[in-house]
């Protein structure tokens, strides 16, 4: 058994994650991770078309309907993201207004943009809520810490989908982060994908991993069966990171990838979106509505670098079970190294 701040706070028996993958389904995924003893997380799911809120709602009584065990959900709360305050406050709502979401519904993680808002409005609203806030520099890190948030997660630059401008690597960054807050509960995510990596997260002082990329290729995860096809042959050199709507994107090449253009600095993109029309944004999504129907070669295909380590799909319970058992041995032999 590996125990940690994260294991813990979340009374949970591995210290892995699902990591959120909106704008796509993880909704069995979640049930999936959490009943093999993780904590599964729900993306903030907003393909063409469907409503972010209701959606999210459905999502949280599936949950709570197929298992009894804890599970998390993200809101992306980047500028552009109009739905995210509304999704806060409802959240709060359905938490306090049903026993079992209280009981269940224990880790929200917020990605973009800054998390005081959020943190000060569930620390009143929703105790039982703990506040992650995703954090892809160490300055940031400093702000989510000081925003009130309950834990870190640190995500770099390896990883797949939504990312930053910031293109640190997670190795450096949970070093970083683990000396400059040492008992802050801190999660690792992008580049996680075999159990070395998850020994190496927990020697480097890491709580828990999330990983994103391993579990599209799983059993239980409801990506296209074309999504997960793609991943397999793929290396480590097959992603490319591109420039979205809502900021950087670490998608496979695919054609679209390919010219779709590479991506562009801070300023560049701060100017892009205070020119950026509801077309434009369309646009984007209905590449994510083109993948999340299996078309391989049009649609914008979400993957970190991780690609290169994934060879076939696996069971979520054997991901945990095999992660944790062959991490632990990992960790063990390292020891008897120490004389
Ligand atoms: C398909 C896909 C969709 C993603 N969507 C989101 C999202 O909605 N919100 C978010 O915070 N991160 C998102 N991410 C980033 C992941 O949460 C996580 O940081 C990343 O998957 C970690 O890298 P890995 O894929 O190598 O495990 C997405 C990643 C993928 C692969």
């Amino acid at each position: 058994m590996i125990k940690t701040k994260i294991t813990e706070m979340f009374d949970i028996k591995y210290p892995i994650l699902s990591a959120p993958m909106g704008p796509f389904y993880t909704t069995e995924l979640t049930v999936a991770v959490s009943e093999a003893g993780g904590l599964g997380v729900l993306s903030h799911t907003n393909l063409l078309g469907r409503d972010p809120i209701k959606t999210m709602k459905e999502n949280f009584d599936y949950v709570i309907e197929h298992t009894d065990k804890p599970f998390g959900f993200n809101i992306r709360t980047a500028r552009l993201q109009i739905d995210a305050p509304a999704l806060i406050k409802k959240t709060a709502r359905w938490i306090n207004e049903d026993p079992r979401l209280r009981e269940q519904c224990v880790y929200a993680v917020t990605s973009a943009g800054t998390p005081r808002k959020a943190s000060e409005y569930w620390k009143k609203k929703c105790p039982t809520l703990k506040h992650f806030h995703v954090s892809p520099a160490l300055y940031l890190a400093k702000k989510v810490v000081d925003s009130g948030c309950d834990g870190l997660v640190v995500t770099g630059i390896e990883g797949g989908g939504h990312q930053s401008y910031e293109e640190i690597s997670t190795l450096v960054l949970l070093q970083e982060a683990v000396r400059a807050y040492p008992d802050f509960p801190i999660i690792a995510c992008g580049g996680f994908a075999s159990p070395e990596s998850l020994a190496m997260a927990i020697a480097g002082g890491a709580d828990a991993i999330a990983m994103g990329t391993r579990f599209i290729a799983s059993e239980e995860s409801e990506f296209h069966k074309n999504y997960k096809s793609v991943i397999y042959p793929a290396t480590a050199r097959d992603t490319i990171l591109t420039t979205g709507s809502f900021g950087p994107i670490r998608l496979l090449k695919n054609k679209y990838a390919l010219e779709h253009g590479k991506i562009l600095s801070k300023e560049e993109k701060k100017d892009q979106e205070s020119q950026l029309t509801m077309e434009k944004i369309q646009e984007d999504m209905k590449r994510y509505e083109l993948i999340y129907k299996g078309d391989t070669e049009n649609g914008a295909i979400l993957a970190g670098q991780t690609v290169g380590l994934i060879n076939e799909e696996k069971k979520v319970d054997d991901i945990l079970s095999n992660f944790t058992k062959e991490a632990e041995k990992l960790l063990k032999d390292a020891m008897s190294k120490i004389q």
